[in-house]
């Protein structure tokens, strides 16, 4: 490329006095008699770089904010080891104009105002440092699962069956409304895949076939909920890392949890030092110090049996009522991580009756071998499970809660050849975006935001 990254300019030496051209759009601009100032910002920093426009008698038509630039000048240093360019005007070409109707001609909009324009929000320095946030922590979750001998599986997005069990999937069709059919079953078999088919809420059912050949998998994707959940933590389309590993009991699962979290953590305080400043001066004071405690810290442990106790002896007043055989809520989750543990805890043993029919059965008949983690500021973030791999007992769960057997004979058969103890998670990617950055609504954290009532 003719032109050079300004992130390559400013953080480096080798460029000073060299005749260098940057690309980027106008931040601001100021203007006087003999020199004018241009701060410009191609994205790939935070920081912008500041053009120096020596006027001397060539015509000089100051930039709006918002204009894109190409400008070629010298590099020299400037106060506090920054870098400056050094131009005259016809060193400047107008790329692309941008009239005054600009909406992020001045700094300071609401979050809020900035969801509604998806297309445009990423030029500021917020949607700018989240979505580097981001880059690097999929590639750290790359890097530590790599490194750690896993092997990295695409799993269907179109799926035939409905992993989680709870109903909530997109439907997949290409026969729209229609009365021509008699029943259920007919409008199906006249379908694309002449069978029910929707978008897939988790990758972990065809992950745990892979996991029980190559031993150790990982899925990172996107994932899909028709859930009702107009809240700042849920979204219709979602990117799911769910690794899979065979031999593997509940405490395994939560040892690799654990020890993922503070990998891709320590590598994002060590690559974003400007993102992370920036979420804790603008976003939540303490960020710095509470993502360095999380990695330098056990996370707490607690069954939920023990959970539902402190809830009902913790005095608060809570909207949903406690008691055991409960769903917990965020509030709940919060108050467990927040106030009880004041760190990172990880649920175990949750009923059986709220969670999915392939989790382990424990010997008291009532719960199973589930795990939730809970942070504080946004609750649940992680969600697994050790999986029966007990074949009768699979079977079992399966018709208490009437499935159809015949729709899972393939996962079936991994408890029929070769079973082993297995388990896994699920992480919600932008959770764990929301948790790093302190952004506080999850609309926030992916680039077009999928919600109910919301797609654009
Ligand atoms: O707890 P969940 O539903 O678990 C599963 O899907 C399992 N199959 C995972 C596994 O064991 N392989 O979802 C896992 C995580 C949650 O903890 C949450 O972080 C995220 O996925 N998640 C969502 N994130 C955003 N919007 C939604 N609607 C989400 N639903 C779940």
């Amino acid at each position: 490329m003719k032109h050079i990254d300004i992130k390559e300019i400013i953080s480096s030496d080798k460029f000073i006095g060299q005749s260098v051209t940057v690309c980027g759009w106008v931040r601001t601009s100021r203007n006087s008699k003999s020199v004018a100032f241009i701060e410009l910002n191609d994205g790939t920093s935070l920081k912008n770089i500041q053009i120096v426009v020596e006027k001397g008698d060539g015509e000089y038509k100051e930039p709006r904010v918002g204009m894109s630039l190409k400008v070629t000048g010298k590099i020299v240093e400037g106060r506090n080891n920054t870098k400056e360019i050094n131009a005259v005007p016809s060193d400047i070409t107008v790329l692309g104009d941008c009239p005054t109707d600009y909406p992020l001609q001045k700094k300071g909009h609401t979050l809020e105002f900035m969801r509604s324009m998806p297309h445009l929000r990423s030029r500021s320095n917020t949607f700018n440092a989240v979505w580097r946030v981001r880059s690097v922590l999929a590639a750290a979750l790359h890097e530590y699962f790599q490194k750690n001998n896993y092997v990295y599986v695409n799993t269907p997005l179109i799926t035939g069956s409905d992993c989680e069990g709870a109903g909530e999937m997109f439907q997949v069709t290409t026969i729209g409304y229609n009365t021509e059919y008699k029943s259920e079953d007919e409008y199906y078999e006249n379908d694309f895949f002449g069978r029910k088919a929707g978008l897939s809420v988790s990758g972990q059912l065809e992950g745990e076939m892979a996991a029980t050949a190559m031993g150790k998998i990982y899925t990172f994707g996107p994932s899909f909920r028709a859930e009702n959940s107009n809240t700042p933590k849920h979204l219709a389309e979602f990117w799911h890392i769910e690794p899979e590993v065979a031999f593997a009991e509940l405490d395994d699962v939560i040892e690799i949890a654990e020890d993922m979290l503070k990998y891709v953590i320590r590598k994002l305080l060590d690559t974003c030092p400007d993102e992370i400043n920036f979420f804790d001066a603008h976003f939540e004071k303490g960020l710095k110090a509470r993502l360095e405690e999380l990695i330098s810290h056990e996370f707490g442990r607690v069954t939920y049996t023990e959970a539902i106790k402190l809830l009902q002896e913790s005095g608060e007043n809570f909207v949903y009522p406690v008691e055991w055989g409960c769903d917990l809520q965020t509030e709940h989750e919060r108050y467990i991580s927040e106030k009880v543990f004041k760190k990172a805890v990880f649920v175990t043993d949750y009923p059986k009756e709220i969670k999915s029919f392939y989790m382990k059965q424990n010997p008291d008949g009532k719960t199973v071998a589930a795990v939730d983690l809970l942070v504080p500021g946004v609750g649940e973030i992680i969600g697994g499970s050790e999986r029966e791999a007990d074949y009768d007992k699979l079977i079992a769960a399966m018709n208490e809660r009437n499935m159809n057997l015949e729709l899972y004979s393939d996962y079936l058969d991994l408890r029929k050849y070769g079973s082993v103890p297995h388990g896994g998670f699920g992480l919600g990617f932008e959770r764990l975006i929301m948790y790093t950055t302190g952004m506080a609504n999850i609309r926030d954290v992916i680039l077009f935001p999928r919600t109910v009532g919301s797609i654009r």
